[in-house]
């Protein structure tokens, strides 16, 4: 594409790869990004943008590479080197490279990258024409039975967590307990294990699954937060965690491993053992098909 980049303080063009796997707006959706027009070589609006793109920053506690005037600095030079008058100029700012963790260290260095584009921009007969919408629910921020990678939210609540001294964040909607930053919840009442039916609120959970297919007595149905309080045991559910006992919720009662969730631990490591898939060493050797 050869367009002028931006990237983290220098220029380059955009034939350069410059992002790491690991990058926090690749795996997370962890990142805010702009976009402003040019024409004439003129940036439309571009304090408004400045503003807006510092204020999503601050709000999400990424730190911003540029203060207001260095940031119009870049934008004009960035313009002065791009080859055609007229285009966008896309922005992002993401919190920056680490190890894949939900939980993100305070002090990271933010990735930053601005190029230019051609655009075509709607012309007197498209203005006049119009265009045609069709309509679907808004269902923005609420596919959670997708495993994407939009998990800012997740990283989010999951830092909120770590700062009140907790190991998991535990989400609530409107008294309604769903799921956790990054497992599966479940509560046990009277020998019945309850955790939330599968619909667009919560992920699929494997090892949800999996332990549902173990346990004795199951009720997929909703969960009060109330109902917290005199739950026979807590515990949650995934592949990083198996089947992990919670001994508190917020500043309720401390309490300790319930016997069906110790049985369940024990059943979901017998089942990890039987259900292994075979490695390639020990896999059978696809047929000769010559
Ligand atoms: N997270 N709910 C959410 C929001 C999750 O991100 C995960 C998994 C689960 C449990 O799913 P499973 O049992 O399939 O691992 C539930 C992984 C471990 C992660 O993001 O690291």
């Amino acid at each position: 594409m050869n367009d002028v980049l931006w990237f983290n303080g220098r220029f380059t063009t955009t034939d350069e790869r410059v992002l790491r796997v690991e990058d926090r707006g690749f795996l997370f959706g962890d990142a805010v990004y702009e976009v402003f027009k040019f024409i004439d070589k003129h940036p439309i609006f571009l304090r408004d943008h400045s503003l807006r793109l510092s204020n999503g920053l601050k709000s999400i506690e990424i730190r911003n590479p540029w203060d207001e005037q260095t940031f119009i600095a870049t934008m004009t030079q960035l313009l002065e080197r791009t080859a055609f008058d007229a285009g966008i100029v896309y922005i992002e700012v993401s919190r920056g490279e680490g190890e894949r963790a939900h939980v993100f260290p305070d002090d990271m260095t933010p990735t930053g990258v601005a190029f230019s584009r051609r655009f075509n921009f709607p012309d007197a007969a498209k203005h006049e024409r119009g265009i045609r919408l069709i309509s679907t629910d808004d269902l923005r921020w609420k596919h959670c039975d997708v495993k994407s990678v939009n998990l800012l939210a997740n990283a989010l609540a999951k830092k909120h967590a770590q700062r009140k001294g907790g190991d998991e964040v535990l989400l609530i909607d409107c008294n309604i307990v769903r799921e956790c930053g990054s497992s599966s919840f479940f509560i046990v009442k009277s020998g019945v294990v309850i955790t939330h039916p599968l619909d667009c609120h919560i992920l699929p959970g494997v090892t949800r699954d999996r332990v549902i297919a173990l346990a004795d007595r199951v009720e997929e149905r909703l969960i009060d937060v109330r109902e917290l309080d005199d739950a026979d045991e807590i515990f949650i559910t995934s592949t990083t965690l198996g089947v992990m006992p919670v001994n508190q919720i917020d500043d309720r009662a401390k309490r300790t491993r319930g016997p069906i969730t110790a049985e369940l631990q024990q059943r979901l490591k017998e089942a990890e053992v039987e259900r292994r898939t075979p490695s390639s060493a020990h896999a059978a050797k696809p047929r000769d098909i010559r």
